[in-house]
């Protein structure tokens, strides 16, 4: 049996802007994971993925009506393909779990996704670049988010802090000062997808309001990133503040996250956001 595990996520700044080509900031949330175990069945058995949090068996050949199976499919497919391993005959037990609460923003599809891919080249021998194993989970993002900028499957295959922009290699850069967020769950389910989709309705109809946004957005980041650098926590804080206002005005917030994030300013954050794509999920606070 070969297990390997993947990290969750969370956005520091530039969500729905780094689609649209801004640069954001993204950092890996290791202390919560999604887990593959993969182990050789007889010849003949077939590619068995079980999804043990979603308690739901699926088989690699076969065709089902729910959302969950065709990302599981594909990564398992596009992997064994990557290693060169014939389809046909091969005969494999996949198990599938995450503790990354599903549809928050946390990047748990992507997690399952990137421990999928790690376990499969483990027990084939094989190693594989964390560029690679980026590529190749972003074939799945298509999937589960339409039109992914490609942040949550680095973040997660590098394991590190990203600033990233899309169609260019991630960036890792210096922090001046350790720095500690709290995240906090609203419970409220939030696909990706949707929020990416409604952000792209509202754009195409009103392309310069949301370009000077967009605008807006990577001042924030930029002047961030600098702020991490030197250590400026406060400064990071202001920077995460606005950036939520700028969020509100993209009408990806929702009133259970502006309710945590006024909780966590009142009681002396340095600054609070959503974090990923909003209108439920998660809310992040430098502490
Ligand atoms: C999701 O974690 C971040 C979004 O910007 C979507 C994406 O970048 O693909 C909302």
């Amino acid at each position: 049996m070969t297990t390997a595990s993947a990290a969750g996520k969370a956005i520091l700044l530039g969500e729905h802007a780094v689609v649209y080509g801004c640069p954001a900031i993204a950092v890996p949330v290791s202390d919560v994971r999604a887990t593959a175990e993969v182990t050789t069945l007889p010849t003949g058995r077939g590619v068995l993925i079980n999804a043990l949090d979603l308690k739901r068996c699926y088989l690699l050949d076969r065709e089902y009506k729910d959302d969950a199976a065709r990302p599981l499919q594909c990564t398992v497919r596009n992997t064994l393909e990557h290693l060169g391993i014939a389809l046909n005959g091969c005969a494999l037990r996949i198990v599938v779990n995450s503790q990354i609460p599903i549809a928050r923003g946390m990047g748990s599809g992507t997690a399952v996704s990137t421990a999928i891919v790690r376990a499969l080249a483990q027990h084939y021998a094989r190693h594989l670049s964390p560029r690679t194993v980026s590529d190749l989970v972003y074939r799945t993002e298509v999937i589960l988010h339409g039109t992914p900028s490609g942040i949550d499957n680095a973040v997660v295959a590098f394991e590190e802090p990203i600033y990233f922009i899309k169609g260019r290699r991630p960036e890792t850069f210096f922090v001046g000062k350790p720095f500690t967020l709290v995240i906090a769950d609203t419970g409220v389910v939030s696909k990706t997808r949707d929020t990416v989709a409604q952000v792209r309705h509202k754009w195409v109809s009103a392309r310069g309001y949301y370009n000077a946004l967009f605008d807006e957005i990577t001042a924030a980041v930029e002047e961030a990133k600098r702020a991490i650098a030197s250590g400026d926590l406060p400064q990071l804080g202001a920077m995460m503040n606005h950036n939520q206002s700028l969020l509100q005005k993209l009408q990806v917030s929702s009133t259970e996250l502006e309710r945590l994030i006024k909780a966590a300013r009142r009681a002396g954050a340095l600054g609070a956001k959503l974090s990923g794509g909003g209108k439920g999920g998660c809310m992040i606070a430098l502490v």
